[in-house]
């Protein structure tokens, strides 16, 4: 475990166990950078089998949330959080308010949200004794439930997987295969039916989602599970259910020329993503084409403004675009292109602005190899931020009046930090 948090190249900056005997709180906060300013990601409430698988997922969520906000172009870095236990019987509000003090006092390092497992209701308990938590309920300030900008999102990946494909971005009369319609789910098959008139093929475990559906598409057609749907004839398949749905199995079968859904990790093992370009298949990758819900709590920090939220949503139709463009440039999948993309924001976000230093390196420029003056550059403007989120800690402020992407902003590459003064 320890070669993941300390391991060149792969480490990340802070790991945090939190234990709370009396709300028998046990909670993992994986930051895994803060390049780009504070990290930000959900909390995650599962009752895992060891306190081990906690730990490997919670270091592989925060991970994929640097990426994910990097190539959002969000202000922020990665970071994540697991409860261990099980929501139903152990969430409290003790134990919500015991897990908020614990983010309190990394002084916005991390700000928090909503995962499996936690709801806006959480958020709003957890902010009683926290400032840095987004996806509260509307009456407390906050954007509500994300998967609203998730769906639209992945809508507008999908939109530009066909534009790539087949030169136009409508999906009139394509039939695109919806796999799980909960929250993310359902609310992409409104999409599909409404502004596209796209034929839809969905499936669910769950009947009564199957029913909420059909209520309002009774055109939508249903199948008995994914392993038919993804032998179905379809344009387009979404994974909107579980992880993992690509994989050995259902990557020979599918008939989609496009995978494209808000599901997270879909691609079970490393090298998969060749298996879907050798077989012709054009893979938007998952965690660019689901990140309208971190855009829309990322938003909440400033004082939600749903346009303005779903203007920078939109913009996920031009970075698949993108992507696939230097997928097809660089000759490698597009989930190669997308980590390649998002490494590189990361890697050249502290460079000023300087005829000495671009601002952003480059496209194609290989991330700077640690221990060069580049390397050394980005990772002493981490320490300045952290410098300046501690001075602000350090006067007692708090933060959502404040504006920590701002902060990050200031202290991106500030070489010292002056405290601030308090009307
Ligand atoms: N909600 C968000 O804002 C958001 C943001 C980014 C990514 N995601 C990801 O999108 C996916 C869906 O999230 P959600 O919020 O809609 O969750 P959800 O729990 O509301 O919906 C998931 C749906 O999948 C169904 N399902 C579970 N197993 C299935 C199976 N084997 N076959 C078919 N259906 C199955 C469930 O019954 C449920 O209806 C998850 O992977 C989540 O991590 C969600």
């Amino acid at each position: 475990m320890t070669d993941r948090v300390f391991g060149e190249n792969t480490g990340h900056e802070q790991v945090v166990f939190c234990h709370d005997p009396g709300s028998v709180l046990k909670a993992v906060i994986a930051i895994y950078s803060t390049a780009l300013g504070p990290a930000l990601g959900g909390t995650r409430f599962y009752p895992y089998d060891s306190e081990d698988t906690a730990v490997e997922d919670v270091l592989d969520l925060s991970k994929a949330m640097a990426y994910k906000n990097a190539l959002a172009g969000l202000d922020h870095g990665g970071g994540k959080a697991v409860i261990i236990g099980d929501p139903a019987t152990q969430k409290t509000e003790a134990l919500l308010r015991a897990y908020g003090r614990f983010v309190q006092s990394l002084g916005g390092r991390y700000i928090t949200a909503c995962d499996v497992g936690t709801y806006v209701e959480d958020m709003d308990v957890v902010a009683r004794e926290c400032s840095f938590v987004t996806g509260r309920s509307p009456e407390h300030g906050g954007a509500g439930d994300s998967s609203v900008l998730t769906a639209y999102g992945v809508y507008q990946g999908m939109r530009a997987s066909a534009e790539h494909l087949w030169g136009t971005p409508s999906l009139r009369g394509r039939r695109v295969g919806v796999a799980g319609v909960g929250k993310v789910g359902h609310l992409l098959v409104d999409h599909l039916v409404h502004d596209e008139d796209a034929e839809v093929v969905i499936t669910d475990v769950s009947e009564a989602m199957i029913d909420r559906v059909r209520l309002t598409h009774p055109g939508v057609e249903v199948v008995a599970d994914t392993d038919a749907l993804i032998r179905a004839d379809l344009d387009v398949y979404a994974p909107c259910a579980l992880g993992g749905a690509l994989n050995d199995e259902t990557v020979p079968a599918l008939t989609a020329k496009i995978v494209c859904g808000g599901a997270n990790n879909q691609l079970a093992h490393p090298g998969i993503e060749k298996t879907l370009q050798d077989r012709g298949i054009l893979y938007a990758p998952d965690y660019l084409v689901n990140a309208g819900g971190v855009i829309q709590v990322a938003d909440e920090i400033e004082g939600f403004v749903f346009g303005r939220a779903q203007a920078r949503a939109a913009k996920i139709f031009d970075t698949t675009r993108r992507v696939f463009a230097i997928a097809s440039e660089e000759g490698v999948p597009p989930a190669v292109a997308a980590d390649r993309l998002a490494e590189q924001r990361m890697a050249s976000s502290c460079f000023p602005a300087t005829s000495d230093a671009p601002a952003a390196a480059p496209r194609g420029s290989p991330r700077p190899p640690r221990g060069s003056p580049g390397w050394q550059k980005a990772t002493s403007c981490q320490s300045d931020w952290q410098k300046v989120a501690s001075c602000e800690a350090g006067i007692g402020r708090r933060w959502p009046s404040a504006n920590p992407a701002a902060v990050s902003r200031r202290g991106r590459c500030v070489p010292t930090c002056a405290p601030k003064q308090v009307p």
